[in-house]
Order: C-alpha cells, then structure tokens, then sequence
C-alpha cells in the first residue's frame, strides 16, 4: 500500500516536471521568436526604406543617396550580427552538447550585449530616413533612473519601440515619429510611447505578430498595451505601460486610463505632456489587433 503511494507520488511528480519542462520550452521558443521578429522586422525595413529612398535622390542628391547606402550597409551588418547573436541563444538553449563548455560558450561569450535604454539613441539614429524624421527621448524621474530599470524591461522597452517604428516604415505615410520612454521611481513604472502623423499605407500587410509580441511582452512583465491611430488626429500611437518590479498586475496599469499621473514622470516638476495630451482613440485596440 504504502509502495504503491510513494510510486504514484513520483509518477505524479515526473508527470509535473514534464509539464513544466514543456512551458518551459514554449516560453522560450516564443521568446526567440520575438526576438527574431523584432530583430528582422526592424533591419530589414530599414534596407527597403532607405534603398527606395536613395533610389529617388540618386540624380539630384548623390550626397543624401550615399547616406542612405550607407544606413542600408549599417543596417545589413547589424541584422546579421544579432541574428548571429540569436542563433547562438538557440544552440545554448537547445542544449547543443557544447553548451556551457567549448564553442556554443564561447559563443555566447562573443555575443554582443543586449540592447538597453541606453543604447536608444542609437536605433532612433537608425530609424531616421530622408522620408521620416524620427526623434525620442528617455525621461526620468530622477537622475540615472533608466540605467536602473531591470535590464529584461530595458530590452523589452527597446524592442517595443524597436517594432512601433518598424511599423511606422512599413504602414504609414508618416513624416515624423516621435519615440519617448519615460522611467518614473515614484509610480514604479516604464512608459512606451512611439507616436506618428501618417495615415495608414495603403497595400500594406504583414502577419500581425508585431502587436502580438507587443502585448505578449508586456503581459510577461505584468503591463498593457494600447494601439491604434490616435484620437483626434493624423497617426498612429502605441503605448505600454511596464511595473517596474516587473510583477504588478497589468490591469493595474491599463485601469490607470490612457495618461500617467501629470508631473510623475518628468524630472523636476515638469507636467507630463504626451502621455496626458496625446490618447489613443477608442475604436483604436480592435484596429491593431493582429489579423
Ligand atoms: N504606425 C502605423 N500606422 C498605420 N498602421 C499601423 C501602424 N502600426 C501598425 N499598423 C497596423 O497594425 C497592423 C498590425 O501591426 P503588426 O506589427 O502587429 O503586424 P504587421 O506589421 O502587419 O506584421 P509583422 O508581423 O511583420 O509585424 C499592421 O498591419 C497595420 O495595419
Ligand atoms: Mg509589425
């Protein structure tokens, strides 16, 4: 009687390693694959932006021409190193018999950091092309706030506006987009918001997974996702709300409404602006959901 309990008391917990073994493994798989999306999503509309524009200023602006060749050849060689860079997590993380040890660690020895809040300017640089200007900014609560942010929610915030202005080359008409991340101590929040005064292009389409990986980021670190054209005006909006801790309840964040709290996130007593000024349109979450 009793070996018969001790036996199925260890089927069960064989059974419940298993099961977590598989979650695991899912987590993981969709995790690449977001950072696969964002990665490739991001270069390559780059390259396709700045070819076509380079393309239309070749006869009159040989100058103007050459930077865009020059941001494809940038782009192209960051694609590349960070796919290298992913291929890399994957070997590890399937348990590549060298993992740990030998090659698949010095792998991930070689493998470049991951992208930090730190390093935005950077992608805003890249974003900008001869048909759209694009600017950002990180505000902080305090001084050194966004490098204190858990590196895991500097990535995320990273690749979210990462894909928003992806989707700003790809989808709209936009002339300028405007990207601000603003990290505030006091409410325990980080806030995505890439703003831009296109209207949709026409024929364009895609798989949707951008908005999906979106929101899958944000429910993973307990935040929401707003998205669609804004209210009131020319463009489209995306917003996220981030926990700082990582943990809090997303319903938390999303009830707060559409605007953070005015003067908790910029320094020194400013009033927030675009988080209160500028909203997403109602109809807005239903536009962006994927298809
Ligand atoms: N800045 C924008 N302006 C206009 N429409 C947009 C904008 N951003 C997103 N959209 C719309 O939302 C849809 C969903 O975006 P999402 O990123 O999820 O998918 P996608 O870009 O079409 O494909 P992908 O899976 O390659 O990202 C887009 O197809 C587009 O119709
Ligand atoms: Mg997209």
């Amino acid at each position: 009687m009793r070996q018969a309990q001790v036996e199925e008391q260890a089927a069960t917990i064989r059974a419940q390693t298993a099961q977590l073994t598989d979650q695991a493994v899912v987590a993981e798989r969709l995790r690449i694959a977001r950072e696969l999306h964002d990665v490739v999503a991001h270069h390559v509309s780059v390259m396709g932006v700045q070819a076509a524009a380079a393309r239309r200023v070749m006869e009159r602006d040989p100058e103007a021409a050459r930077d865009s060749l020059t941001a494809i050849e940038r782009a192209a060689r960051d694609g590349v190193g960070q796919m290298r860079d992913l291929l890399g997590t994957l070997r590890v993380a399937d348990g590549d018999a060298g993992a740990g040890t030998g090659a698949a660690a010095q792998e991930g020895a070689d493998r470049a950091p991951q992208p930090t809040l730190a390093t935005l300017p950077d992608l805003v640089d890249q974003a900008s092309t001869p048909l759209c200007q694009v600017s950002g900014q990180v505000v902080e609560s305090a001084p050194g706030a966004a490098g204190r942010v858990p590196p895991p929610l500097q990535l995320s915030a990273y690749r979210i506006v990462q894909e928003a202005l992806a989707n700003v080359r790809r989808h709209s008409t936009a002339r300028t987009a405007r990207a601000t991340v603003r990290v505030d101590e006091d409410a325990q929040t980080v806030e995505v918001e890439v703003v831009d005064d296109g209207s949709p292009r026409v024929g364009t389409s895609g798989t949707g997974l951008g908005l999906q990986g979106m929101r899958e980021r944000a429910a993973l670190l307990g935040g929401g996702v707003e998205a669609g054209p804004r209210a009131g005006g020319q463009g489209w909006r995306v917003r996220v709300w981030l926990p700082l801790d990582g943990r809090g309840p997303g319903s938390r964040l999303v009830s707060a409404g559409t605007a953070a709290p005015a003067g908790t996130v910029t320094p020194a007593g400013t009033p927030a602006q675009a988080g209160t000024a500028d909203r997403t349109a109602p109809v807005d979450t239903s536009a962006g959901t994927p298809r």
